[in-house]
């Protein structure tokens, strides 16, 4: 279990305080297992972590092998939930720099769809120069402007680098059931296609193969990170207490909200953590930023942006708290050496380990914003690899639910991105939104 420690928040709140939630915290995940709260026609990512039917998962191993063996490149096209998961499975387990070197056997993996930017296209089109490619599409409405453009040109390249059959059999699609182009497109030309099921929303979609497919691509065990999830699933479900990390993650976050504190940073000394902190501020963001309400989740990776913000978080308005998680170190040690000069004044660091230095970074860091007014949320998460993906991907989802329900918001729905969209749709004349 992943050890969620508290002890560096009473400066700002009281254990009483704390306490007096756990009625509502209590409440908050029954309605979500008894499926009572509002929303409730989105809570299939509860049973993810066992609901993949044997065969579907041998699917995506397969369609993942296949895509390995034919291509140097796999170009993913989704925005949101339909990318955020897996590029942040892949960054945090293999590192922000995977695609170096990598390519036939291993291919590079490229995310596309996810912006408007003319530059991010042309970059993409350069690196696909002359390799082979295969492209993941996934879109739930199947109707989302940013991939369905990216997807109508990468479809286009395919069909002219390959000709039309073989480009078809370069595609997979990753979408709703029965319903939305993406689907009839998907049918008409016999893609092989995976579906997002209805009853789970997509920023609740990485353990379906929105996020299981791309990860098999990078080579990560999906049956490993299934396991994690699992394991998870019963073991954050079964405790009713505040002995449940979930639920003193989910209090703590309201407890802090209604203290005044506005914002939350959620940090890792790991600079792979960056698209962990994007799926993360996603779920969070989107699910409780509604009805007025909701805490601003930033992400921040140490130390890099020590240099950045920790100013502001030593010194600045005392509207923040921070959780920061922790990982083992890895077993392959890096250990620094001696200068006989020693004019860069390190040598009193000889003999000593990066992970040494960086434990102390960690511990300078937390001491020096309890001290500033900050209330810090540590949590232990242990080893780093597929298995613990799954936990903290499912161990985030669940905390997600109850803190949402804790707040008194549905954490299924998302009304308000509607409204950027429906002004984009009058600008560029889209039919039906003339007025
Ligand atoms: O969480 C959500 O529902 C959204 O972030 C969607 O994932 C995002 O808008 C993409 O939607 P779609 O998969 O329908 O293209």
């Amino acid at each position: 279990m992943i050890n969620v420690d508290i002890s560096n928040i009473w400066g700002s709140v009281s254990l009483p305080d704390l306490l007096a939630l756990e009625k509502e915290v209590s409440a908050a995940h029954a309605a979500l297992t008894d499926g009572t709260g509002i929303g409730s026609d989105y809570l299939g990512w509860r049973d993810l972590p066992t609901a993949e039917p044997t065969q579907e998962l041998e699917r995506i191993r397969k369609a993942a092998e296949r895509i390995r063996t034919d291509s140097h490149v796999c170009v993913v096209v989704g925005i949101g939930g339909s990318y955020l998961g897996s590029r942040a499975a892949i960054e945090l387990l293999q590192g922000a720099n995977r695609n170096v070197g990598k390519g036939k056997g291993d291919p590079q993996i490229f995310f596309a769809g996810n912006s408007l930017s003319t530059r991010h296209w042309n970059e993409l089109m350069h690196l696909l120069e002359g390799k082979d490619f295969s492209v993941i599409v996934i879109s739930k409405s199947g109707t989302t402007t940013e991939p369905a453009i990216a997807f109508r040109a990468l479809k286009w390249m395919l069909e002219r680098k390959y000709g039309t059959d073989e480009a078809n059999r370069r595609i997979y699609a990753i979408t709703d059931p029965v319903s939305g182009a993406l689907h009839q497109m998907a049918e008409e030309n016999r893609w092989e296609s995976f579906v997002i099921p209805p009853n789970v929303g997509g920023r609740f979609s990485v353990l379906t193969p929105v996020g299981l497919l791309p990860m098999a691509v990078a080579g990560i065990d999906i049956t490993e990170v299934l396991q994690g999830a699992a394991e998870a699933k019963e073991a954050y479900n079964n405790l009713r207490s505040f002995e449940n990390p979930v639920w003193l993650y989910a209090a703590v976050r309201n407890l802090m909200y209604r203290s005044g504190k506005a914002v939350e940073i959620l940090e890792s000394f790991e600079p792979g953590f960056r698209m962990f902190g994007a799926w993360w501020q996603q779920l969070f963001g989107e699910s409780e930023g509604k009805d007025g309400k909701g805490l601003f989740p930033v992400t921040a990776e140490f130390t890099a942006d020590l240099h950045s913000l920790g100013q502001l978080i030593q010194q600045g308005e005392r509207n923040i708290f921070e959780t920061m998680l922790r990982f083992d170190a890895p077993e392959q040690k890096c250990t620094i050496g001696s200068d006989v000069n020693d004019l860069d004044g390190l040598n009193y660091l000889t003999g000593k380990t990066l992970d040494f230095v960086d434990e102390q970074a960690y511990l300078g860091t937390l001491a020096a914003h309890v001290d500033g007014g900050v209330p810090v949320v540590t949590m232990d998460c242990g080893e780093l690899n597929a298995r613990k993906m799954g936990e903290l991907f499912y161990f985030f989802q669940l905390s997600c639910g109850v803190s949402a329900y804790t707040l008194g918001v549905n954490p299924f729905n998302q009304p308000g991105v509607e409204f950027y969209k429906r002004n984009m749709f009058q600008l560029l004349g889209k039919p039906g939104y003339e007025s």
